[in-house]
């Protein structure tokens, strides 16, 4: 026990890949909270420059604090540690939970951080400026909520609302794992399960799990036209990996003659029902798909650009696996922005704007950049005939669907890179890059950032294929 709070568990990664502490409040119920990665914090140097005043303060407090021979030897050594890294710039990470202000102290190691608690730190704090340790808890909250929300089912001090989320193609390789994420999501009251068949049997096992979220399982082959319309009705979020994965050999774009009449239909379905819904766009080829859905809600009058993305989440999911990987950095503070479409060339992964930064070589930055293209492929290849990457897509889909969802809920500062319409670069209408999400959807689209000679020869180089793939969904839709 440390203060007010019993410290479950210490810098553990998440199922986000963040790191995490789990703290009991005296008889509450364990609450999760991420310590996030230092640069997240825009204001570090501020609060080492204060050290002199919290170890003052963390003197005081663990005076109180202690108890018995065994604990006044421990204090004493903690002490004597103050002391010895007196010259050493130590960083506090802050956390306002109520009037309490709690401290992570990280240390050199980065492997256990001390943690103060100071029991009502408003008055115990009257004379350090507030702003700057506000300001980092606030930004420290905003990412709690994410990775306790895939942890457990406590509410996080920003959720406030509940959703209607429905997956359509529920009863597939992706729909399966993505509808269980989503029921461990707990801004997801609703969850709708809409496949041709099979969902009932899905729906029924997942809505076992004790988290909040009702499932409801709809199908084609069950409930004939009303099954589709029933899912739909009133959703706040839909996620569509409907339709046929590759097989070696094919490329995504072998898929359009099946999937782009699935998901032209499954987006008039939407429109009629739930016209104000955001889309999450999984279903291949996504470079071609994605303009197919934007011209059906536009034929259907409900066209919201702002609420229309493609997921190119996986991308970067393996862009930063492969790049921590390689540089043998911790996966988790590791971030990629890819750029582009999702097909080969168009998936375009920015190294040079990787972080952390870590030298790389030519030939490693081509080797990496090439893995990260053909990941899909390479699944495919090793599933030999059993279809494409589901476990993986699923992840990626919920880690998407999740930030649409914390967007939506008001949380600030929600970037994702994703496949939207968008003018960014002259002659595609649609783009992926990073885009910061609102309560709307799209909020802003950011640019491609400063490109080295050889991502500007990627993004010349892709720009054929994508123009190609996105006019020919244009004119599948236009019935062109
Ligand atoms: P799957 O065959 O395992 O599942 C697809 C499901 O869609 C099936 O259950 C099928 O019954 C259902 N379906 C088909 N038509 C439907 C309709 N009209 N309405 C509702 N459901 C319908 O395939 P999968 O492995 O889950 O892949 C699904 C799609 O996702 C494929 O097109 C694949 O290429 C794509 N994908 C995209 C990404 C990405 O990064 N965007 C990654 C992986 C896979
Ligand atoms: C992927 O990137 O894994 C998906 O697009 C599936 C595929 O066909 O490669």
């Amino acid at each position: 026990p440390l203060g007010l709070f019993e410290v479950l568990a210490r810098n553990r990664q998440s199922a986000l890949g963040r790191c995490v502490c789990i703290l009991r409040e005296r008889e509450q119920p364990p609450r999760v909270f991420t310590i996030p990665p230092r640069q997240r914090l825009s204001s570090p140097n501020r609060l080492v420059s204060r050290r002199r005043n919290f170890t003052h303060l963390i003197n005081t407090h663990t005076h109180k604090e202690r108890e018995g021979k065994k604990e006044r030897k421990k204090e004493k050594h903690k002490t004597k540690l103050v002391k010895k890294k007196h010259a050493t710039p130590r960083v506090f990470f802050p956390l306002l939970c109520g009037s309490d202000l709690t401290l992570f102290e990280s240390n050199s190691d980065q492997k256990s951080p001390h943690i103060f608690v100071f029991p009502d730190a408003k008055q115990t704090l009257t004379s350090i400026t507030e702003t700057p340790i506000m300001a980092s808890s606030r930004r420290l909250l905003k990412s709690i909520s994410s990775s306790a929300r895939l942890f457990s089912n406590h509410h996080t001090q920003n959720q406030t609302r509940g959703y209607k989320v429905a997956v359509l193609g529920a009863a597939g390789g992706i729909g399966q794992p993505c509808g269980l994420l989503m029921k461990m999501n707990p801004l997801v009251t609703e969850l709708r399960l809409y496949d041709i068949a099979g969902t009932p049997g899905v729906a029924a096992d997942v809505s076992h799990i004790n988290t909040k979220a009702q499932v409801k399982g709809y199908s084609q082959a069950d409930d004939g036209e009303d099954g589709l319309k029933n899912a739909l009705k009133d959703c706040d979020l839909v996620i569509i990996p409907a339709g046929v994965p590759r097989k070696p050999g094919m490329t995504r774009d072998d898929l359009f003659k099946i999937n782009a009449g699935i998901v032209k239909g499954l987006v008039e379905a939407c429109a009629e029902n739930c016209p104000k819904a955001m889309l999450n766009i999984i279903s291949n080829p996504v470079n071609s798909t994605v303009p197919i859905a934007a011209e059906t809600l536009k034929q259907k009058g409900v066209y919201d650009k702002k609420k229309l993305f493609g997921v190119t989440t996986l991308d970067v999911v393996r862009a930063k696996t492969f790049y921590a990987e390689k540089k043998g950095l911790e996966t988790a503070k590791v971030d990629v922005p890819v750029i582009g479409g999702h097909a080969g060339v168009t998936i375009l992964p920015l190294f040079s704007q990787a972080t952390p930064k870590a030298a790389l070589t030519d030939d490693e930055i081509d080797a990496l950049t090439k893995r990260t293209q053909d990941g899909g492929t390479e699944v495919v290849a090793a599933k030999a005939g059993k279809g494409s990457a589901t476990l993986s897509m699923a992840y990626a889909g919920a880690l998407f669907g999740d930030a649409c969802l914390r967007a939506k809920n008001g949380e600030a500062g929600v970037v994702e890179c994703t496949y939207v319409e968008s003018d960014v670069v002259p002659g595609v209408e649609f783009f992926a890059t990073k885009v910061s999400l609102g309560r709307e959807g799209v909020e802003k689209i950011h640019g491609t950032g400063a490109l080295t000679a050889y991502e500007q020869a990627g993004l010349d180089g892709m720009m054929s294929e994508l123009k190609d793939s996105i006019q020919k969904g244009l004119d599948f839709a236009k019935g062109a």
